[in-house]
């Protein structure tokens, strides 16, 4: 069975297409990253996933049924992160998650142990006492983690988990989801803006370019070639001592705002519903 299964789906918000005549299929226990520049669609995508928007055209399936809001077998680590309950500590913050999703109360003995067991797996059981205010961010993100955790979800959807962390923390939240995602065996989708991080974590990655994406493995899908066609412009990719840079013309792509993000839709460009 596929985690996520996406058959010729369009995505638009407002009058805007995000994604268009888009298909591809990701099974139920692969680590898949996430790419493209900012304003492609990664954020959009997830949230098609959790049945927060639906299609406009075609068919999402989640884990075998279709996309539906509220499916506890799906863990989300949203990429608008409100600093709220600075003042809980590491444990009631994680507790509060259950409280959201499945509300009052969730202090029953096997919402305690979830809770415990929650922290246990990202190896935060150091975090629980102590106030969120006095964590660092990349603490924070731990316990963000848990968060998602806590329904013992099959898929997770972590958007962006990166963000504001520095690289050598960077590198400990992708060890770490790659741990939990293969002790668990599920399946998890990690946004980003950057290939560089997830670099051999990843078993394949979906790229995202100007409505239309790409779905393979690293040296399938990061080439001039594949990437060129999928925005329609001219693309290089550099490989520097193990690193990838993603190019057009002189800019590097991964860091600067694309010049077709704001206008994408399918519009009869050679790569359509790209599987590779
Ligand atoms: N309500 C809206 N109406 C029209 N367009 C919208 C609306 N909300 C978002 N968009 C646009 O949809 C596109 C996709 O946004 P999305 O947030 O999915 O991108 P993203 O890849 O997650 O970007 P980022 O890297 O900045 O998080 C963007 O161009 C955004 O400006
Ligand atoms: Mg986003």
């Amino acid at each position: 069975m596929s985690a996520v299964c996406f058959d010729r789906v369009r995505l638009a918000l407002g009058t805007r297409t995000v994604l268009d005549d888009v298909s591809f299929a990701i099974a139920d226990t692969e680590f898949v990253g996430v790419l493209g520049p900012n304003g492609a669609g990664k954020t959009t995508i997830m949230r098609a996933i959790l049945g927060l928007l639906a299609p406009r055209a075609g068919h999402i399936a989640v884990l075998g049924q279709p996309a539906r809001r509220g499916n506890p077998a799906l863990g989300y680590m949203p990429q608008a992160r409100r600093e709220r309950g600075l003042h809980l500590r590491g444990w009631d913050f994680v507790a509060a998650a259950g409280t959201a999703a499945w509300g009052l109360p969730w202090r029953g003995k096997a919402e305690r142990a979830a809770v415990d067991r929650a922290l246990d797996l990202v190896d935060a059981t150091a975090l629980a006492r102590r106030p969120l205010a006095a964590l660092s961010g990349g603490e924070r993100q731990r316990l963000l983690l848990a968060q998602a955790l806590l329904g013992e979800p099959k898929l997770l959807l972590l958007d962006e988990p990166l963000i504001s962390l520095d690289p050598h923390r960077q590198a400990e939240v992708v060890a770490l989801v790659r741990d939990v995602q293969r002790r668990l065996g599920i399946a998890v989708l990690f946004s980003a803006h950057e290939v560089n991080p997830l670099l051999g974590a990843m078993d394949r990655v979906l790229y995202l370019g100007a409505g239309q994406v790409a779905l393979g493995p690293v040296a399938e899908v990061i080439t001039g070639p594949v990437l060129s066609r999928l925005y329609d412009t001219p693309i290089e990719v550099l490989e520097l001592r193990g690193r990838l840079f993603v190019m057009s013309g002189t800019q590097d792509m991964e860091r600067t705002p694309h010049p077709h993000a704001q206008g994408g839709h399918g519009n009869g460009r050679e790569v359509q519903h790209a599987r590779l």
